[in-house]
């Protein structure tokens, strides 16, 4: 099989959806397993980035040595198992994670229609284990395909090996720089649709629309609806969706932080409660700001923004400061959901 000779100084900008404009030394765009595995063999893979839809990716410097696009494509209906209303569906890690929610519901399949309008490539969803108003990635996914970096032998990984959590995997931690996810199968409900419609204002929304028996399509529409009132559409403003993660407290700080704060949203997990990081920036005074090119969201405040030509390393000071203003206010050390590079 012929390789393809990597780009050299190739633009990133296209390839972020923060739209920041960083170098990558060597670029190599990957369609084919084979030739993914084969390119992992040939050039050295100490140097290696790896970039899927980079929907959760902050840039902060040029990238050298070798960044390897996985855009293998491709989703189909492998197997129905009638007796666990489960359809087995498998999509290459390459594909438009919302192009192949869309597919599934123009399939009459149910399962991820909470999950509409998230940024991003399939390959991706699993690393952070991507969610949206009360579903997570883990709830319909049943194991993914992936190769192993250093050797290029495939492996599979089921729900349990994954070690899902929120926001987070096995992908982020051990499993780190060491494996390529090639393909994502999940169990998709042909009837009998888990419909969840609870959480926030989808109710409201599909009231709004005169929806009094949701299917998934029309759940899906209503998320699509909040969304773009909410959240900016990447090709329009560079953004990489929420940029920290809710943070979780023990009960004990939370009950001395409502005392002082009482319209503070919350929700409880287990024995702690989760604050919304959007209500936090927003109290600290964050929310429609701009520092030059660098900005946070006018509607979500838990949203950085590229208002054209900001750098990677401006959008990082923007962090830094609203990190450090939460902590001195709140005393709540916020954590990044992005990536940041390196
Ligand atoms: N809030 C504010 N000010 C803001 C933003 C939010 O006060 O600027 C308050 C809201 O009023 C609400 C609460 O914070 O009471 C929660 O807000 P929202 O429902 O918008 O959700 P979120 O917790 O801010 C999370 C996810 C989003 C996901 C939404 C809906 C994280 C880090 N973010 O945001 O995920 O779409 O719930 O399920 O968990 C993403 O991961 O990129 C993402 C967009």
């Amino acid at each position: 099989m012929n390789l393809a000779e990597p780009q050299k100084n190739f633009s990133l900008k296209a390839y972020n959806t923060f739209g920041i404009d960083q170098v990558a030394e060597n670029f190599i765009s990957v369609n084919h397993i084979d030739k993914l595995r084969e390119t992992l063999l040939k050039y050295a893979t100490k140097d290696l980035f790896v970039l899927g839809g980079g929907s959760n990716l902050l840039l902060t410097q040029d990238v050298p040595g070798l960044t390897l696009h996985i855009n293998l494509k491709g989703k189909e209906i492998i197997d129905t198992y009638d007796a666990e209303n489960c359809v087995l569906v498998k999509a290459m890690a390459g594909e438009v994670w919302h192009e192949f929610v869309l597919w599934s519901l123009e399939n009459g399949l149910g399962g991820l229609e909470n999950l509409s309008l998230i940024p991003g490539s399939v390959g991706a969803a699993p690393i952070q284990n991507i969610g949206a108003y009360g579903v997570e990635l883990k709830d319909s996914f049943v194991r993914c395909d992936a190769v192993e970096i250093e050797t290029g032998i495939l492996k599979t990984f089921d729900k349990a090996a994954c070690e899902f959590d929120y926001r987070h995997s096995v992908f982020k931690t051990k499993f780190k720089n060491k494996y390529i996810i090639t393909a994502v199968y999940f169990c998709l409900t042909k009837q009998n649709h888990l419909l969840k419609t609870d959480y926030g204002t989808i109710q409201t929304e599909l009231t709004l629309q005169g929806v009094e028996n949701p299917t998934p399509s029309a759940i899906s529409k209503a998320v699509i609806s909040i969304r773009q009132q909410k959240l900016p559409d990447p090709k329009m403003i560079g953004n990489s969706g929420s940029f920290f993660k809710n943070p979780v407290v023990e009960k004990t700080i939370f009950q001395s932080l409502k005392e002082k704060y009482p319209d503070m949203p919350f929700y409880e997990v287990g024995d702690l409660v989760k604050i919304p990081a959007g209500w936090l920036i927003e109290q600290a005074g964050f929310k429609g700001k701009r520092f030059g090119d660098a900005g946070v969201h006018t509607k979500q405040a838990l949203v950085l923004v590229n208002y054209g030509n900001a750098k990677g390393r401006d959008i990082l000071a923007l962090s830094d400061k609203i990190q450090q203003t939460v902590f001195k206010i709140f005393g709540i050390q916020l954590l990044p959901e992005v990536n940041i590079y390196p």
